[in-house]
């Protein structure tokens, strides 16, 4: 009984720092781009003595909150690593556990994320990922195609270099036909060929669990991104840790390599 007390007390208290964190953020300088690394899930669950599957199922409830935060709050785009092409290595028990999740998860979410005015993108080689999940992916770009609010991008099958050699390949192709010529090349032109074309950069990038990688996640785009690390796993992610790191996001000064005019 007295441990059901305190638990609605903690509960009271976390909504009560949410509310003042709320209000403490200016809504006129919010990141425009968040990119969260969802890491953690494995460990979390290992810790509690459960199989790392329930961890990455707790991890979709803090990916349903923080969707549900950023869209409240009028970010315009999140990117989440859910699937990297390094992941392929991991036991096909897992694989196929993520692309099952994946495909409940789209399918669950998808009338909540439409009402929300959520539009659904993916990023990464999405013709490598399984039938249904392929599938899956196709129903939720389609619902939410015309919607205007938070961008939804899901880095599925996704890696860095990858996503900077295939950006060459297409430049190479344009040259080689006579497209363009070499001097056309510049960093706009490959920001064009990128998966994220047409996006901003990232603000913020969010690394929960305590680990200081990129792991070969939007290297090109992260370029002036500001990192904000916490050792926080992610299915223990909420609200109040996304307030914090954007509260913090809005005290940093960014200064792009240049100075600060005084
Ligand atoms: C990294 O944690 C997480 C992943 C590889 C998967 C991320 C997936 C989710 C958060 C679930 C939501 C996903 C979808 C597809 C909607 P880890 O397993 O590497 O954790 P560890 O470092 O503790 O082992």
């Amino acid at each position: 009984m007295l441990k059901k007390i305190t638990g609605l007390l903690n509960r009271q208290k976390v909504t009560e720092d949410e509310n003042t964190l709320l209000q403490s953020i200016d809504r006129n300088r919010l990141p425009k781009h968040i990119a969260i690394i969802m890491d953690g899930n494995g460990r979390w669950a290992l810790r509690r003595g459960m199989p790392r599957s329930l961890g990455h199922r707790a991890g979709v409830e803090s990916l349903r909150s923080i969707v549900e935060l950023c869209s409240e709050l009028g970010v315009k785009v999140l990117t989440c690593y859910a699937f990297s092409t390094e992941n392929w290595k991991r036991p096909k028990e897992e694989v196929s556990f993520l692309m099952d999740l994946l495909i409940e998860y789209l399918d669950k979410e998808i009338q909540e994320l439409h009402r929300n005015q959520v539009k659904i993108n993916a990023i990464g080689h999405l013709e490598e990922l399984p039938q249904p999940a392929r599938e899956a992916l196709a129903r939720a770009f389609r619902k939410t195609e015309n919607n205007s609010g938070l961008l939804l991008n899901l880095a599925l099958n996704y890696g860095g270099r990858t996503e900077l050699t295939d950006a060459v390949v297409k430049i190479a192709r344009l040259v080689k036909n006579n497209q363009i010529e070499v001097s056309d090349i510049n960093e706009n032109l490959i920001k064009e060929h990128l998966y994220t074309a047409g996006m901003p950069d990232p603000d913020l990038l969010i690394r929960p669990s305590g680990d200081f990688r990129i792991s070969n996640f939007l290297l090109w785009q992260l370029a002036y991104t500001e990192f904000w690390l916490s050792d926080v796993m992610w299915p223990d992610f909420k609200r109040i840790h996304l307030l914090q790191a954007i509260l913090d996001f809005q005290r940093r000064e960014r200064r792009f390599g240049g100075l600060i005019k005084k």
